[in-house]
C-alpha cells in the first residue's frame, strides 16, 4: 500500500463533471475525513433519506430491509445497458474486472461461479488452515518478543497475502509485488470516480498483473499442479473453452477480492475488541465464541461499505420509484447499523442475537471466499486474545488505507 496516495479532493472535479442533482447529505465517501468515524453521519443519512440520490447520480440504499430486497428479488444487472460498469474507469481495459465473475449476470455468471466454486470451497479452507495457523503463530511469537505489533502491517496484511499467494502457487519472492499491485487494483471497483493520477496507476497495475497471470496460466497448462490456477484450468476445460485471458482475470479477481477485504475484517475486528475491553474480556473467558466475534466485527465495521447494482426494471422502495437503468449503491455499512434491524446497533456486542448482516453481500453474488476469510479471522482473533494481556493502542493517528474499502493502514499496539 505504500507509495499509493490518493487525493480525494480532486474528486470534487469529477462531481462537477457528473453534475448530478443529488446531495451527499454530509456523507461523502470520497472525503478523507469520512474515514475517521463515518457512522454518526451514516445514521443521520439513513434517517433523513433512506433512498438517497447522490451528486454522482447513484442511489444509496440505506435501510437493511431495502438492501435485502434489492439483493434477493429486484431485477438487476452488474453493468449498464451499454455493457460498461457504473464504477469502473472505461480506459482500464487490460485485466479489467468487467470479465470477472462479479460483473457477469445470469447464465454466464452462474457458469463462471460454478467453475470457481469447484476450485475455491471448503476443501481449500481445510487445505489452507494449517499454514494460516503457522503464519499467525509466527507473527505472535515475534510480537510477544517485541512487546507489540502493528495489527495491520504485521498481522492483518500478512495472513491473507501469504494465503492467497499460496492458493495461487505464487512464489514468496513475488508476494510483495502482489501486495502492491493488488492494493492498486482494489481501486478498480470505483476507478471511474478517482483522480486521473490514480487511474493511471490503476491501468498500469492492470497491465502488470495481467501479464504475470497470463504467463502463469500458460505455464500451468504445460504442467498442472494442485494450486487454484491449475484447478481453474481443469474446471474451465470441463465447461468448454474459456480464453486464457478470461481465466487469468478470474484468478486476479479472486486475489483482489480476497486481500484488502480480509485485511479489513482482521484489522477492524481486532480494533473493535481492543477498544471495547469488556467485550475482549468476555471473549478471553471463552474463545469458542470466536464466530460470534467475527459476525459482530463484520456488522460493526464492515470492510466494504457499499456494492453496486443497475436496475433492469423500475423498483419502488418506500416512497421512491427508481427508474430502470438507475445505479444503486447498496450501503451495507448503513444497513448493518439500521435500528429497525439491530437492537442498539452502535454497541459492539459479541453476545448479540440475530446477527445476520450484509457484509458478504447476498443473493446470486454472495461472497465465495467468506469461509476462507472467516477461517483467517478465527485464528487471528483467537491467538491475539489467548496470547496477550494488557493490550493497549500505541498513541498516534490512524492512517487509513488509500483504497476505497474501509481498511486501516496501521494500528500499532503494545501488550505484555
Ligand atoms: C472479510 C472478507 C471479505 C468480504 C467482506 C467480502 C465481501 C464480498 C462481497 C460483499 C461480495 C459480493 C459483491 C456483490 O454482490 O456485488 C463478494 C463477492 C465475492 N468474493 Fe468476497 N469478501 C471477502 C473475502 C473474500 C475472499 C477471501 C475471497 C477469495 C479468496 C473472496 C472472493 C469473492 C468472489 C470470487 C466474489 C464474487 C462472487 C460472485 O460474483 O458470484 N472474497 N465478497
Amino acid at each position: 500500500m505504500d507509495g499509493v496516495k490518493l487525493d480525494y479532493t480532486m474528486f470534487d472535479e469529477n462531481i462537477a463533471a457528473n453534475g448530478g442533482p443529488g446531495d451527499w447529505l454530509g456523507v461523502n465517501p470520497f472525503d478523507p475525513n469520512y474515514r475517521v468515524n463515518p457512522y454518526p453521519g451514516i445514521n443521520a443519512l439513513r434517517e433523513a433519506d433512506p433512498v438517497n440520490l447522490t451528486p454522482v447520480n447513484t442511489w444509496r440504499i440505506n435501510r437493511f430491509d431495502d438492501i435485502q430486497t434489492v439483493l434477493r428479488s429486484a431485477k438487476t444487472s452488474q453493468t449498464l445497458a451499454n455493457g460498461l460498469s457504473p464504477g469502473f474507469d472505461p480506459l482500464d481495459k487490460r485485466g479489467s474486472f468487467l470479465e470477472f465473475v462479479l460483473n457477469k449476470d445470469g447464465e454466464e455468471h452462474a457458469r463462471l461461479r460454478q467453475m470457481i466454486v469447484r476450485s475455491l470451497n471448503m476443501k481449500t479452507v481445510r487445505a489452507m488452515e494449517g499454514s494460516v495457523i503457522e503464519t499467525v503463530d509466527e507473527v505472535m511469537k515475534k510480537a510477544l518478543a517485541d512487546g507489540g505489533l502493528d495489527i495491520i502491517k504485521d498481522l492483518a496484511m500478512v495472513v491473507p497475502s501469504r494465503m492467497v499467494c499460496a492458493i495461487m502457487g505464487i512464489p514468496e519472492e513475488d508476494r510483495e509485488m502482489f501486495d502492491r499491485l493488488t492494493a492498486l487494483r482494489t481501486n478498480g471497483f470505483f476507478g471511474r470516480f478517482l483522480p486521473l493520477e490514480v487511474q493511471q496507476q490503476l491501468r498500469q497495475a492492470g497491465i502488470d498483473i495481467a501479464d504475470y497471470f497470463e504467463k502463469l496460466v500458460a505455464k500451468r497448462r504445460k504442467s498442472l499442479g494442485d494450486d487454484l490456477v491449475s484447478q481453474l484450468i481443469i474446471s474451465a476445460d470441463q465447461d468448454g473453452i474459456i480464453p486464457d485471458e478470461q481465466l487469468a482475470v478470474q484468478a486476479i479477481g479472486v486475489i483482489v477480492a480476497g486481500f484488502e477485504t480480509t485485511i479489513g475484517l482482521i484489522g477492524n475486528g481486532c480494533r473493535a475488541l481492543i477498544e471495547h475491553p469488556d467485550q475482549l474480556a468476555l471473549f478471553r473467558e471463552d474463545t469458542s465464541r470466536v464466530n460470534a466475534v467475527i459476525d459482530e466485527g463484520l456488522r460493526y465495521d464492515a470492510p466494504i461499505h457499499f456494492i453496486w447494482r443497475v436496475l433492469t426494471e423500475p423498483l419502488q422502495l418506500g416512497e421512491k420509484l427508481l427508474p430502470k437503468d438507475a445505479v444503486l449503491w447498496l450501503h451495507m455499512a448503513s444497513g448493518n447499523h439500521d435500528p429497525l434491524r439491530f437492537d442498539d446497533p452502535e454497541k459492539f456486542n459479541i453476545q448479540r442475537e440475530r446477527n445476520t448482516n450484509v457484509s458478504f453481500g447476498g443473493g446470486a453474488h454472495f461472497c465465495l471466499g467468506n469461509q476462507l476469510a472467516r477461517m483467517e479471522a478465527r485464528h487471528s482473533f483467537t491467538q491475539l486474545a489467548e496470547r496477550t494481556k494488557n493490550l493497549k493502542i500505541n498513541p498516534g493517528e490512524i492512517v487509513w488505507s488509500p483504497s476505497f474499502f474501509r481498511v486501516m493502514g496501521n494500528y500499532p499496539v503494545t501488550f505484555s
